[in-house]
């Protein structure tokens, strides 16, 4: 007798059936770069298809992510004014809080999350305060806190803070506490390597650092211990979801993070992998249907219960009108 997988037998109704991994367009949040200005809706070069909005024009792509039923919108910010602390990121009426109270005064059934980091809004470009020529962790927690409870002040559902300050967790959920937002989430991106795959999103959102690099805050793309010992962390400082960036080429690092956490562990297919498989379907090298599908389902079997990814729309309506 030879014991054998049967799969000549398999129907697609009985594939699907049997899947070890599903996708559904709940699981995926699409990230939307918003500008300050009126009426602009422009293209980012370094990566097709995804573009710039203007508060008063975000509602146009909210309402596709709304009808197209995916899980969430993470929003970026990217502001007129920068200085050195940052300080259009705290403005009430800065163009990320104009953007989630849009979106929220529109579209209350949409789960609005808020970016929260400084590089967009910084001078320099770096992701916190600068004192003595580095970035200096601690002042910065405070600074976090402040646009964390702006955020929610705006009206956000979850904030994520991508800052990679040791401690940011904890000092946000205790500053969101104090400020009467208890039901806030907060979506940490506690596993956060300091990575060349960002480069067509610092393009698109103006935030590449002026000097230096984030390796003091990012962490080492050779190392997977120090992951686990970040996302515990996060755990204990109150996390509700912990991120794992970039996506694809850290499939080992998802793995083992989810196997050390008890809550649910986000994977963000990030600007770059974005930008090469956009790049090599332009050129018809392969497919763009069948590998932005593969590239979620990869994240999702390594792990991920959410995938954050420039394609949730377009998978996700796909998914709608039956044609993946
Ligand atoms: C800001 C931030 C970055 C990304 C998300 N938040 C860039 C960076 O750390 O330099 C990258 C997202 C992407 O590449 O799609 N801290």
């Amino acid at each position: 007798m030879i014991t054998r997988p049967r799969r000549l037998r398999i129907t697609p109704s009985i594939r699907d059936m049997t899947a070890e991994t599903r996708l559904s367009p709940s699981m995926m949040i699409y990230p939307v770069f918003v500008r300050e200005g009126r009426n602009i809706i422009e293209d980012i070069p370094t990566m097709p298809g995804q573009k710039r909005y203007s508060p008063d024009t975000l509602p146009k792509i909210l309402e596709r992510a709304m009808n197209a039923k995916i899980g969430g919108v993470l929003l970026f910010g990217i502001p007129e004014h920068k200085d050195e602390c940052g300080s259009s990121a705290w403005d009430e009426n800065g163009v990320i809080q104009q953007a989630i109270r849009t979106a929220k005064s529109e579209f209350p059934g949409l789960t609005v999350i808020g970016d929260v980091c400084l590089c967009e809004y910084t001078s320099h470009g770096h992701c916190g305060l600068i004192r003595g020529g580095h970035v200096d962790n601690d002042s910065t927690l405070e600074i976090l806190s402040r646009v964390a409870v702006s955020q929610a002040d705006a009206g956000a559902d979850i904030v994520a803070p991508s800052d990679m300050m040791d401690g940011h967790t904890a000092a946000i959920r205790e500053a969101l506490d104090k400020n009467g937002h208890v039901d806030t989430l907060i979506m940490s991106y506690a596993v956060k390597y300091a990575s060349a795959f960002y480069g067509p999103f610092r393009e698109a959102a103006g935030s590449a650092p002026a000097f230096g690099d984030r390796r003091t805050y990012q962490m080492d793309p050779r190392n997977v211990r120090e992951a686990v010992k970040e996302a515990l962390l996060d755990v204990q400082e109150g996390a509700d979801i912990i991120i794992v960036k970039p996506g694809m080429p850290y499939l080992d690092v998802l793995k083992t993070v989810k196997a050390a956490v008890n809550i649910p562990v986000a994977s963000y297919s990030v600007s770059g992998e974005y930008a090469m498989m956009k790049a090599a379907c332009a050129n018809g090298w392969l497919n763009e249907k069948n590998i932005a599908c593969e590239a979620v389902i990869c994240l999702a079997r390594a792990g991920a219960d959410i995938v954050i990814t420039y394609y949730a729309l377009d998978l996700a309506e796909w998914m709608l009108k039956d044609e993946l």
